[in-house]
């Protein structure tokens, strides 16, 4: 694995485990609380402290301390990474958002592999909750990461990029760290559903018609379709591998090679775009 350094790009072969300082700028790789390499993420933003009092106040490793309403809806999730997975073989993974770490720990067993796995979260306190040898978390802001380019044979992303309003940096960011001929997947919350317009139009906190319901100080959530996702792509070669439709509360997905049918996307919930790196 090769480490770039995410204030002068400089990168270097990397040890899992140790300490690393960049020859170049002298910035400081270190572990903190045990296990978490630190990678000087100072952004500060509503989602993030919203993400850390979630996870320092809410039932410590749920559902609920990631910011899920029921763990129904994160099953179906993990399901649909793990059907879409299922053919891949295995190799270095990285989950970008990983919060408290369930969710790579339930994908990895229902694959029945032990990725090579890191996790980006820029939460402190959701790191901090991490408590399976899986993944080696890592404190940073995925919109610069501390990889060095071409890492990843698979970079996944589940529920994370509805609380991010302008994504342009961030998906070619996670290209960038993805392998030619690896996979980038992508899950969201969908914009066509016609159930999350109902809840948008009935929500009392919905001022400018951007996000749904939600408590009082939730960050905004934005509502996407799987060609949001594609527009940002314009550095790098790559082709849609396909969308899968995703029914929640049913453990129930429909995979499609392009996203033109309109009935699905009507009636999904969330979609995972699956890119491949060309
Ligand atoms: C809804 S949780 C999803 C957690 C996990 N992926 C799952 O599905 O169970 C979203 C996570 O993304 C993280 N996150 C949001 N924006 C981020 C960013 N720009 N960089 C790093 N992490 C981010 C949050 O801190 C939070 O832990
Ligand atoms: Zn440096």
């Amino acid at each position: 694995m090769k480490l770039r350094c995410n204030k002068c790009s400089f990168s270097a072969d990397y040890q899992v485990n140790n300490p690393w300082t960049c020859e170049q700028c002298n910035r400081k790789y270190s572990y903190k609380f045990g296990k978490i390499l630190m990678c000087d993420d100072m952004s500060t933003s509503d989602t993030k402290s919203w993400h850390d009092n979630i996870a320092k106040n809410t039932n410590k490793k749920s559902f609920q301390s990631v910011g899920y309403r029921s763990s129904i809806h994160q099953s179906c999730m993990i399901n649909t990474f793990a059907r879409a997975f299922i053919n891949e073989e295995e190799g270095d993974t990285l989950d970008v958002g990983c919060g408290n770490g369930i969710f790579a720990e339930k994908l990895s067993s229902k694959l029945n592999r032990k990725l090579p796995y890191y996790g980006v979260d820029f939460s402190i306190e959701q790191l901090k909750l991490v408590n399976t040898d899986i993944i080696l978390p890592v404190n940073s802001n995925a919109e610069n990461l501390p990889f060095d380019d071409n890492q990843f044979d698979l970079v996944y992303s589940s529920e994370v990029i509805q609380n991010i309003e302008d994504i342009s940096k961030l998906i070619p960011e996670l290209l960038r760290v993805t392998k030619q001929n690896g996979l980038l997947a992508i899950s969201s919350l969908n914009a066509s559903s016609i159930i999350r317009k109902l809840i948008m139009k009935l929500d009392p906190n919905n001022q400018d018609k951007k996000y749904f319901l939600r408590s009082k100080n939730e960050p905004h959530i934005y509502l996407r379709n799987p060609n949001n996702i594609i527009d940002k792509i314009d550095k790098f070669r790559f082709s849609l591998e396909g969308v899968h439709w995703i029914y929640s509360p049913l453990n129930y997905s429909t995979f499609e090679r392009s996203s033109r049918s309109e009935v699905k996307k009507r009636f999904a919930q969330n979609f995972l775009c699956i890119i491949k790196k060309k």
